[in-house]
């Protein structure tokens, strides 16, 4: 495979291939579980579209039906065309209709300890007044709103307010940058920023407003921004423009009614990193992407919702938020708990005695999580009783078998089965991965794609590899894919069709093994995963140029034990300038985000190139990481390997 570490690669795969431990679903799991035996791949293999409509049909309530269930002019799927429906009253009103107003939809816990208990009932009241708030600020069908907004019920909110007027939502990861922030804004010209004051985190008050008045100096499209009280910090108040959203709220009235869309109504757009400086709005539409959603919601977590209390513990800013907090889980009436805070506030164990005292059934989170509490001791889980649990699942990386193992026996007490589901912000929701009453799991493997999906692997000639490595493709459209960049189709075609004929391809390497099962290796481009989140080595590259002291820098993701990969910098300061390495961190900080900070940067005279001028990740990579460098022929200055060693030996990892 090309460029991405060769050797590590085939170092994880070895490591990979020599996991033979098995484990098949419990008698006990199997019992009630929704899906025991094959009969789902069967009927998806027999014919996947007509799978997906039953799917669609059973699941979903449609206002009118649709005419074709799908419209496949490579690379533009459509969906269930001629179809209408509202996502809002699909996962509000008709559970309310249903007669389940008063189940929990969220028992929301803050940081400080603090909660609030939101019925279906409750939730669907403030959705509509909601609603009727954006509709009275000027919002309209096909209009864009951003949101910025902490882990609290509002951000669910105005999520599904947008949805039941027809409105796009943007929401943007509340760690984002006020520049990043205005980028993503600008991009989709939203009218309205719906933020807050502040939210709580690791104890005290993280302030948002200020990020998102300075976005709005550079971001005219903007004319109202609603603003959620949480922090009580003080905040600088543009007399017209910002509104308090209880303000707002109290006057609205709890009747709006939900229009039927068209099922290729745009949903939202949310934004990713991709190979170059600028990133992509991902766009998601209506019936399709609810389709998929709440088909994967319930069988990948075996959902039974009169009985199971669901948590992810994803922010509602990211693509697992909006699939696995809000529109999969509500679409399906599940109650849930939504976590404001860290993991680690006030203590380790945070996380355990929020199982425990919701009787949590069903946990999703990150292994770069599961990694950071085996870090903190098996003693941490152990203070809480957790038996409630009897579902687990991972996403966002691939999952090393150790920490499998560890997640198994400590979280899930050896008796709840492990689903590690691969997707991405493009596909929408899960696409590989186990159904828990019907796979034998390996640890470290997401097993098979799920019924309904289909993948394959290709070599580099794009030929179909059948046990070995390649790359991942899907060869079939399916229901939540993306349906484009917002704003730049050439980029669509570019970044995800254009390296293989007639296939999606995903970026990521992967590997059959003798049984058939997937194993997940990571990207091959250069996009970097730190702790389940992409973010491109060009974006960081642009964030450290744009310092006035810096000419050139290269970043590389490493391989940390934490968090997966870590941004190690490469920098070259402009000459006569000093600056120190904190001041660079603190700058990409200011420029895209926390969690874009390189954890190291290496001020260096030069970087390898090879005598084109390109630079040689591989070779920085392999430094960072403490390898052997192998041929370096094609390095124009062969010297400035020695000099990168050497500083990489001296360095201190803060
Ligand atoms: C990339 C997508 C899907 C929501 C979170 C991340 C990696 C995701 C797995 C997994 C191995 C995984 C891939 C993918 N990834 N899940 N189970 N095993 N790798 O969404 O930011 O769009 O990133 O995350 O590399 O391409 P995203």
């Amino acid at each position: 495979m090309a460029e991405a570490g060769d050797n590590e690669r085939h170092d994880a795969i070895d490591a990979l291939m020599e996991e033979s431990r098995t484990f098949p679903p419990s008698e006990d799991f199997k019992a009630n579980a929704l899906v025991v035996g094959t009969y789902l791949y069967d009927e998806a293999a027999e014919d996947d579209e007509a799978f997906w409509a039953r799917q669609s049909a059973d699941l979903l309530d449609w206002a009118e039906p649709w005419d074709t269930i799908l419209d496949w002019e490579l690379p533009y799927s459509k969906w269930f065309t001629g179809g209408k429906l509202n996502v809002s009253y699909n996962c509000l009103d008709r559970h309310v209709l249903a007669g389940r107003g008063d189940r929990v939809a969220f028992h929301w816990e803050g940081e400080p300890g603090d909660t609030r208990t939101i019925t279906y009932g409750d939730l669907l009241d403030e959705v509509c007044q909601f609603s009727n708030v954006l509709k009275d600020l000027g919002v309209e069908r096909g209009d864009r709103v951003n949101i910025y907004l902490p882990m609290i019920p509002e951000a669910a909110v105005a999520m599904l307010a947008c949805a039941r007027i027809g409105a796009a939502h943007s929401v943007v990861f509340g760690g984002f940058s006020a520049q990043s922030l205005a980028d993503r804004i600008n991009d989709a010209e939203a009218k309205v920023l719906v933020t807050a004051d502040g939210s709580y985190r690791r104890g005290s008050v993280f302030p948002l407003k200020p990020a998102a008045d300075e976005a709005c100096t550079n971001a005219p499209s903007i004319e109202h921004v609603v603003v959620v009280k949480r922090g009580g910090n003080d905040v600088e108040w543009v007399e017209g423009r910002d509104k308090w959203y209880h303000d707002l709220i109290d006057g609205a009235s709890t009747e709006c009614p939900a229009e039927p869309m068209d099922s290729e109504q745009l949903l939202f757009l949310l934004y990713t990193s991709g190979t170059t400086g600028k990133p992509k709005g991902i766009m998601h539409t209506t019936g399709g992407y609810l389709t998929h959603v709440t088909y994967t919601h319930k069988y990948v977590f075996d959902l039974h919702p009169e009985s199971d209390v669901f948590w992810c513990t994803a922010d509602v800013g990211w693509i697992t938020g909006h699939s696995y907090i809000v529109y999969g889980p509500l679409s399906n009436g599940a109650t849930q708990v939504m976590y404001e805070g860290v993991p680690n506030h006030p203590g380790n164990d945070r996380f355990w005695e929020i199982v425990e005292k919701y009787g949590v059934t069903i946990f999703y989170t990150a292994p770069t999580a599961i990694r950071t509490f085996m870090k903190w001791g098996a003693t941490e889980p152990a203070k809480h009783d957790l038996s409630s649990l009897r579902l687990l699942g991972t996403v966002g990386e691939p999952i090393n078998p150790e920490a499998w193992m560890w997640y198994q026996e400590h979280i899930g007490g050896g008796r709840c089965p492990i689903v590690d589901t691969w997707w991405q912000t493009e596909t929408g929701g899960i696409m590989i991965s186990p159904l828990p009453g019907a796979t034998t799991t390996k640890p470290g493997s997401a097993t098979f794609p799920l019924p309904g999906v289909s993948s394959e692997l290709i070599d580099d000639e794009g030929k179909r590899v059948d046990v070995g490595g390649g790359y991942l493709t899907l060869t079939r459209p399916w229901p939540g894919m993306l349906r484009g960049i917002w704003g730049d189709p050439e980029r669509y075609l570019e970044t995800y069709w254009s390296r293989f004929e007639g296939r999606y391809f995903a970026g990521d390497g992967a590997k059959l093994d003798d049984d058939g099962y997937l194993w997940l290796l990571g990207r091959v481009d250069d996009v970097m995963n730190v702790s389940g989140h992409r973010i491109s080595t060009t974006e960081v590259e642009s964030a450290l140029v744009s310092h006035p002291a810096v000419a050139e820098a290269a970043v590389v993701g490493a391989a940390d034990a934490t968090t997966g990969q870590a941004i190690i910098a490469y920098v070259i300061l402009r000459g006569g300038q000093d600056v120190d390495v904190e001041s660079l961190r603190s700058h990409v900080a200011g420029e895209i985000g926390a969690i874009a900070k390189p954890k190291m940067i290496f001020i260096t005279p030069d970087l390898p190139k090879t005598r084109s001028g390109k630079i040689m990740r591989r070779l920085l990579r392999d430094v960072a990481e403490g390898r052997n460098i192998g041929d370096t022929t094609t390095l124009a200055d062969e010297s400035i390997v020695d000099e990168l060693r050497a500083r990489a030996a001296i360095s201190t990892d803060d």
